[in-house]
């Protein structure tokens, strides 16, 4: 049997998407601990842009893209018990990231990256690198989880200690910042988010975020931060923009309070900026890289329990699926872009 596959390919210093068919592993060639997915939903993520635009010089010719997705396991290894035919699972984005602390390693074994991703109609993954979707979740709600929604887990609740009536900082409406957002208010905090339109600034109201700022209208929002906290500033900001919003995230930050440097939406460079801020605020800075299973686990009951709804922007089908990349490149998105197979 085969299946089709979405596939990067060299053209000249960028990649293109190629659909191709490959072989599905019959039930005896499928590992002893793995099991086999059909796929059913994909999210892309900015990462899938990097690798696409070729942004950070990595080599994926040949690699199926995409960390996220969700879908049903068609058929299990002899060696599985703890998986069923007709379960609902979405992969982890580190195959190997089980639980703190994490390993080096473990860069070797990411969806979409350095192993073949998600954007495929069946996976073959370790029965150790899925876990099961929240029951209320159809399968593209799902598939928006395993980087976008447990990096804002992992970078606010997990390492941020994030306490109700504390204030956060999103930057931009992205995946990972409309996340923050929804896990936050979820908590109790009170969500400052930045965008450069105003409409998605409505938006981010209606979900609950206590003020918004336009970047593009004040380009030192850091000052509209601290008006909007009394000159103290935030608890908590969710950096995904990188060295282009790190001078004003500093500014923004309140004593004592707390950066998750998750994103370079700005680029790879090095900022432009003196970091005595840091110092000087006592503030705490965490390397955020996506989380372990053990918080994806967590997540999921939280998400159980409180029955967050993702915010999907547009879906797309699998045969455009490169219009789906055009279209988060074009950051005309709130929220994500998710493709249906
Ligand atoms: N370390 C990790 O674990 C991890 C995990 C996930 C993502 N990331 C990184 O985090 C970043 C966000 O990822 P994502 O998937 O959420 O991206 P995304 O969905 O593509 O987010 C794009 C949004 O970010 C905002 N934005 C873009 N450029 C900006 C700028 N110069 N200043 C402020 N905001 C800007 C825009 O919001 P508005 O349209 O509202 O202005 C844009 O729509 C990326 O750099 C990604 O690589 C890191």
């Amino acid at each position: 049997m085969t299946s089709q596959s979405w596939v990067y390919r060299s053209n000249q210093s960028t990649y293109d998407v190629q659909l191709e068919s490959r072989s599905v592993p019959s039930e005896s060639e499928i590992p002893a601990d793995s099991v086999l997915v059909r796929v059913r939903a994909v999210s892309l993520n900015y990462r899938d842009v990097i690798a696409w635009r070729n942004l950070a010089g990595r080599q994926v010719d040949g690699r199926v893209p995409a960390s996220d997705g969700a879908g049903e396991i068609v058929a299990v290894g002899k060696n599985v018990r703890d998986w069923m035919v007709g379960d609902r699972v979405a992969g982890c984005f580190f195959q190997k990231w089980q639980s703190e602390p994490f390993e080096m390693s473990y860069h070797k074994t990411d969806l979409g990256g350095s192993v073949d991703g998600m954007l495929q109609e069946h996976i073959c993954l370790p029965s150790t690198g899925i876990v099961r979707i929240p029951s209320y979740m159809d399968f593209a709600q799902a598939s928006t989880l395993p980087c976008a929604a447990l990096t804002a887990w992992y970078a606010l609740v997990a390492r941020g200690s994030l306490q109700k009536e504390q204030t956060v900082l999103c930057i931009g409406t992205g995946g990972v910042s409309v996340f923050a957002l929804q896990i936050a208010t979820a908590l109790g905090a009170r969500v400052i988010v930045t965008s450069s339109d105003h409409q998605k600034e409505e938006r981010a109201m209606q979900l609950g975020a206590w003020k918004t700022v336009n970047y593009v209208d004040s380009p030192n929002w850091s000052e509209e931060i601290i008006r909007i906290t009394n000159g103290r500033g935030v608890d908590h900001v969710v950096e995904v923009g990188g060295p282009g919003t790190l001078e004003q995230s500093m500014k923004a930050v309140a004593p004592s309070g707390h950066i998750a440097l998750i994103g370079v939406l700005t680029g790879f460079g090095a900022p432009t900026t003196s970091l005595f801020p840091l110092l000087a605020k006592n503030v705490r800075v965490n390397g955020i890289y996506v989380g372990p299973r053990d918080e994806f686990v967590r997540m999921n009951d939280f998400l159980e329990s409180n029955k967050l709804q993702p915010v999907i922007d547009k879906v797309f089908c699998m045969k455009d699926a490169p219009l789906a990349f055009e279209y988060l490149h074009s950051g005309k998105h709130f929220g994500k872009v998710v493709i249906s197979l």
